[in-house]
C-alpha cells in the first residue's frame, strides 16, 4: 500500500542518517518481526549489518536452510548461522521438565549468540524486532526508535552494544507483515504462524532425542502441507503436530507394533490468550493421518486435540 511504501522509506531514511557508518548486530529468529527488522536496517546500511541466527536444532522441518536462503541469497545480508544442535541436545538430554527445558534453551540461547558476537567484535547497535503490542505489556515509555541500552531483561549482558534500534515500535502485527510484503519478504515468511523460541523442545513432550525430533519434524511437516493444501493456511492461527510421550499397541500387517502417538493441534484465535480448536474437515484430517502412519516411521497413532484454551494451553509444555 502507498501508506507502508512510505513508512518503509521513511524508516530506511532515518536509519540510514542515525547509524551513519557505524555498525549493526541483530539475532535472527526467522520470525516476522526479526525478519522484517533486519531486513529494514539491511536497507539502509546494508553490509554493516551482521544478523546471527543461532539454529538450535528444534527447528522445523527445512526451516534453518529456508531462513539461510532468503537472507543470504535473496537479501545479500551478512548471516551467521550458528548450528548448535549438538550443544542444545546435550544440554536438553534427560530433562523433562517443561520449565527447566525453557530455562536451559534461554540461556544456552544467550550463550552461543554472546559468543558469536565476540568474534565479531565491538558493534554500536543492537536490533531488536520490538512491536506495537510489546511496548505497551511493558509500558508505552517512549516512541524512539533508537534507544540507550540500560540493560533491561532479555538481552545479552556481554556483548558490547550502546544502543537498540526497534524500528518496529508503532507497528501492529498486520502492519508489520504489510511492511514485510512491501520489502519483498517471501509470502510464507511473512505469514508464517507463531513457533516458541523453544523450539520443538516444548512439543516433544517429556524427554528429547534426536530420533524424536526428527519424527515430529516429518508429522509435522505432513500436517502442514495438507493443512495448506486444503486452502485452510490463514484461517488457522496456529497448527503443529507435537509428539505425546505415549506409546501404544498398533497392528501393520501382521505385526504388533508398539509405537508413538502424534497430537494434531490447530487453533483458532485473535489474540492466543484464548482460542478454540480448529474444525478441520474429517477428510483432510482423515488424510493427514493415513500420510502420518504411511510416511512416518514408529508412529502408529494420530490423535486430533478437541480442547479450547482454557482450559488447555496451545502449546502442549
Ligand atoms: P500457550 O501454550 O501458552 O501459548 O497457550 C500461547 C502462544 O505463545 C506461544 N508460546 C511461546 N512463545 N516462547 C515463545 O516465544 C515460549 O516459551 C512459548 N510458549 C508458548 C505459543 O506458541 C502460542 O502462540
Amino acid at each position: 500500500t502507498w501508506k507502508m511504501s512510505s513508512f518503509v522509506d521513511n524508516m530506511v531514511a532515518h536509519l540510514r542518517e542515525n547509524i551513519g557508518d557505524r555498525r549493526v548486530l541483530c539475532a535472527l529468529s526467522g520470525g516476522v518481526d526479526s525478519s522484517v527488522a533486519a531486513v529494514l536496517v539491511h536497507k539502509a546500511v546494508g553490509k554493516q549489518l551482521t544478523c546471527i541466527f543461532v539454529d538450535h536444532g528444534l527447528l522445523r522441518k527445512n526451516e534453518g536452510d529456508e531462513v539461510e536462503a532468503i537472507f543470504k541469497k535473496q537479501f545479500d545480508i551478512n548471516l551467521i548461522r550458528v548450528n548448535a544442535e549438538e550443544r542444545f541436545l546435550t544440554k536438553l538430554a534427560g530433562v523433562s521438565d517443561p520449565e527447566q527445558k525453557r530455562k536451559i534453551i534461554g540461556a544456552e540461547f544467550i550463550r552461543v549468540f554472546e559468543e558469536e558476537a565476540k568474534k565479531i567484535g565491538s558493534v554500536d547497535y543492537l536490533v531488536q524486532g520490538t512491536i506495537y503490542p510489546d511496548v505497551i505489556e511493558s509500558g508505552p515509555g517512549n516512541a524512539a526508535v533508537i534507544k540507550s541500552h540500560h540493560n533491561v531483561g532479555g538481552l545479552p549482558d556481554n556483548v558490547d552494544f550502546k544502543q537498540i534500534i526497534e524500528p518496529l515500535r508503532i507497528l501492529f502485527k498486520d502492519e508489520v507483515r504489510a511492511a514485510g510484503t512491501e520489502l519483498g519478504i517471501p509470502e510464507n515468511l511473512v505469514w508464517r504462524q507463531p513457533f516458541p523460541g523453544p523450539g520443538l523442545a516444548i512439543r516433544v513432550i517429556g524427554e528429547i532425542t534426536k530420533e524424536k525430533l526428527d519424527l515430529l519434524r516429518d508429522a509435522d511437516a505432513i500436517f502442514r502441507e495438507e493443512v495448506a493444501a486444503a486452502g485452510l493456511g490463514r484461517s488457522i492461527n496456529q497448527y503443529f503436530a507435537a509428539l505425546t510421550n505415549m506409546r501404544s499397541v498398533g497392528v501393520m500387517g501382521d505385526e504388533r507394533t508398539y509405537d508413538y502417538a502424534i497430537a494434531l493441534r490447530a487453533v483458532t484465535t485473535t489474540d492466543f490468550m484464548t482460542a478454540d480448536w480448529a474444525q478441520i474437515p474429517y477428510p483432510v484430517l482423515e488424510k493427514i493421518s493415513n500420510r502420518i502412519i504411511n510416511e512416518v516411521r514408529h508412529v502408529n497413532r494420530v490423535l486430533y486435540d478437541i480442547t479450547s484454551k482454557p482450559p488447555a494451553t496451545i502449546e502442549y509444555e
